[in-house]
């Protein structure tokens, strides 16, 4: 069967082949029994998957009495995602318990009308309007990283994993709680969120999604040191929320001061218990942005620049666009629409490397999946890591190629291309997101080539999100000015 998406640029299949494929999941062997494949994804979820999956429609399983579908074809995500959403829209039992010491009620975690209520109550503060302000919150930071690295040794490697999350840190945090945060409130709320999520994962790898089987042995002191990260989260928080509460006519800008002003508009500190913008929502609202906007743009863009180091010819040209359209300049909002092979690169970067390798949801009802029968309570799964590498969807689907994304190619099916996840609870900061990736790249590029340090072993570890295992150890070569 012909590939769904080809490639437009003709590129011989000699080329082709002479290019490596950049790292993947090592494939288990066909006889590796189901059990054994387990064991293998208490390590990385992602190497269960045998070649015959990278194929298949849809896969099902049953583990510890609990049915699992995995969506694996455009049909049956948009099935899930948007046609039956209404019975599909619960995250799975796993992932709440997970994050709802962290979350609370908000956003992510939430379903039925107090996600519809909060969905609608969040997205203005995200909305197309106030992207381009958002903008110049992330090429300043952008700048300032590209200062810093002035100042090191050129011959001293940095680990590109960590300046990234620092630099995403920066650009959610100010998005989120206004300039005025105080550094080390910044750094103590990235501090809580990087041990919950260390105390999360190691508890919680299996069950966080959807697979508790992975995961038989709680552990209380884990569970109680969880506890106690979300605190200190929550109580720096609230301080940040007291403080700009206590200032009515400072300059409103962050995502904070507009979840406050709605929660204001909405009646005197609006109601406790779930209900719109009230004091503990604004809180909870505000983590869920700074979790879900600071670790998959940083995951992102460090796979971006394995990518660009891979392929070097990539590299040139999009180093050649940005000296064209920018000239040294820092880009701005406008100047998104004239880099397109800036913004395929990072769209290329996110088929291979899904930020969130996958999603997993609950079905409320009864229902059928590619004429099969689902029952409620079945763990629906989809992983934007098979279908992005789906043989029968892609050409050359191992290979990194940002042609595919370029303006004069068939855009890829929604239901195959999901970094952002698809349909009513798609990522609500996948503009801010997207942009942030091409600003961040575009400011960076211009100065710098990474290259990565030849003796380390780059290794994909999937948890909740996809990242290089052991970090990203590159060479800033500085660029002629
Ligand atoms: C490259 C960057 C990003 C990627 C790849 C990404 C990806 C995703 C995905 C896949 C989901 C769906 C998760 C699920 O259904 O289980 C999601 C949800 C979400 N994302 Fe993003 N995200 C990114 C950046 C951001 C940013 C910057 C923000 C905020 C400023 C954000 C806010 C959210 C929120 C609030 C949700 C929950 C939406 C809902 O449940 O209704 N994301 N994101």
């Amino acid at each position: 069967m012909a590939a769904v998406f080809t490639r437009g640029t003709p590129v011989s299949q000699a080329t082709r082949a002479a290019k490596m494929a950049p790292v993947a999941v090592p494939l288990p062997n066909a006889e590796t029994s189901l059990v054994k494949r387990m064991g293998m994804a208490h390590q990385n979820l992602l190497s269960v998957w045998q070649e015959r999956d990278y194929r298949a429609k849809s896969i099902r399983f049953k583990m510890l009495n609990q049915d699992y579908v995995v969506c694996n074809s455009p049909q049956s995500v948009r099935h899930v995602f948007l046609r039956e959403h209404d019975n599909y829209d619960r995250k799975s039992p796993q992932m709440r318990n997970a994050l709802e010491p962290l979350l609370g009620d908000g956003l992510f975690v939430s379903d039925g009308d107090l996600w519809r209520q909060r969905r609608r109550d969040c997205a203005p503060a995200l909305s197309n309007q106030l992207l381009p302000a958002f903008t110049e919150i992330m090429t300043s930071s952008a700048r300032e990283t590209a200062e810093q690295w002035r100042q090191l040794p050129a011959d001293r490697p940095v680990d590109m994993l960590g300046e990234m999350a620092r630099l995403t840190a920066r650009i959610i945090g100010r998005t989120v709680f206004g300039d005025d945060t105080r550094e080390e409130e910044a750094d103590q709320v990235v501090a809580g969120f990087t041990e919950y999520q260390r105390q999360v994962e190691q508890l919680d790898l299996g069950s966080t999604l959807g697979m508790p089987f992975l995961n038989l042995l709680g552990n209380p002191v884990r569970r109680h040191r969880t506890r106690y990260s979300a605190r200190q989260v929550h109580d720096i928080i609230d301080r940040i929320i007291e403080r700009r509460g206590q200032r009515p006519d400072a300059e409103r800008f962050s995502l904070i001061d507009r979840f406050m002003q709605r929660g204001q508009a909405q009646g005197p500190g609006g109601k406790e218990g779930g209900c719109p913008f009230s004091r503990a929502a604004v809180r909870n609202e505000a983590v869920v942005m700074f979790m879900a906007g600071h670790e998959t743009t940083a995951n992102a863009l460090t796979w971006t620049w394995y990518l660009l180091d891979h392929d070097r010819e990539v590299m040139t040209r999009l180093q050649q666009e940005l000296d064209d359209v920018l000239g040294g300049r820092d880009p701005t909002f406008d100047d998104v629409d004239r880099l397109p092979y800036t913004r395929a690169v990072f769209e290329e970067a996110m088929r291979l490397y899904p930020p969130v390798p996958l999603l997993s949801r609950q079905a409320r009802a009864e229902d059928s999946v590619h004429n099969r029968e689902v029952k409620p309570g079945t763990i629906m799964m989809v992983l934007p890591w098979l279908l992005h590498r789906h043989r029968l969807l892609w050409d050359d689907p191992d290979h990194f190629d940002p042609e595919r994304f370029m303006p004069d190619q068939p855009r890829p099916d929604k239901f195959a291309y999901l970094p952002f996840s698809v349909g009513p609870r798609v990522c609500l900061g996948k503009r801010f997101g997207l942009y942030e990736g091409i600003l961040c790249l575009a400011t960076l590029a211009q100065h710098f080539t990474p290259r990565r340090v030849p003796e380390h072993e780059v290794r994909i570890e999937c948890r909740l999100t996809l990242r290089p295992a052991g970090g990203m150890p590159m060479f800033l070569e500085r660029r002629a000015a």
